[in-house]
């Protein structure tokens, strides 16, 4: 609960913030520096709060979040790069550093996004585990569980019972087995799809473990 309305406040501060930016640069580009002036200090307080927050969000969900790689680093180094280059343009009125400023923030954005399916990272299954379901051996669950330790323990845990990047608690799960293929197939929130990732076969498999975790 903690973690998706800090989730929710950080997108909602930061649409306000990119909006806000979004008047500046463009009085600024327009050449209408009093109109500028007089928006920049009456919405000098609010862009402090906004500002703030966004900080504040950022930083509590950086703490949640189960695996920070890739464009996820990228992505906050050059939002922190781009406050200095905003600050000098406006400071300066020039329009060629607003623009900087303004591409790295809505890149910035464009990463975030993009992040989500990048975090899906191939991961081979351990030797012993029996995949060919003719063969004797083969157990569904123990598939299910090796591919669930491959991709799903970052966020949920080797038990079901981390709540990393606002994931839930398995074993408190009351999904079916179509339910639980459905989700893997489309993700939510920070979940990444896995709809091309995994087989039909292993997507039943998976739910299969996760009904043995679950405490009807
Ligand atoms: C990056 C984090 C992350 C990863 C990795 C992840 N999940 Fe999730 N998972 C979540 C989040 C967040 C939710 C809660 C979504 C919501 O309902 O708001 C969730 C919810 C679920 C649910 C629904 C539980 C319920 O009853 O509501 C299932 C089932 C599930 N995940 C299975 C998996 C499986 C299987 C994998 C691996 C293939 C996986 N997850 C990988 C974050 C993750």
């Amino acid at each position: 609960m903690y973690y998706i309305a800090l989730y929710h406040t950080h997108k909602l501060v930061i649409t306000l913030f990119i909006l806000i930016y979004l008047v500046k640069f463009f009085l600024l580009m327009a050449g209408k520096d009093k109109t500028l002036e007089s928006f920049s200090a009456r919405i000098k307080i609010p862009e402090i709060v906004v500002s703030s927050l966004f900080l504040i969000t950022g930083v509590l969900l950086l703490l949640e979040t189960a695996e920070i790689r890739g464009l996820f680093v990228a992505k906050i180094i050059v939002v922190i790069l781009s406050v200095p280059i905003a600050l000098k343009a406006y400071k300066i009125k020039n329009k060629a550093l607003a623009s900087l400023s303004f591409l790295m923030i809505i890149g910035a954005y464009g990463m975030a996004e993009m992040n989500k399916s990048k975090i899906i990272h191939p991961q081979a299954l351990p030797k012993d585990v029996v995949t060919d379901a003719s063969d004797p051996a083969y157990d569904m669950v123990i598939h299910g569980k090796a591919l669930y330790d491959t991709q799903c323990v970052s966020c949920h845990g080797a038990d079901g019972t981390l709540q990393m990047s606002g994931a839930k608690n398995l074993h408190y799960s009351k999904m079916t087995e179509n339910q639980i293929v459905e989700r893997i197939n489309m993700g939510k929130m920070t979940m990444p799809p896995y709809d091309d990732f995994f087989t039909n076969y292993e997507k039943k498999a998976i739910s299969n473990y996760i009904l043995s975790l679950q405490d009807n």
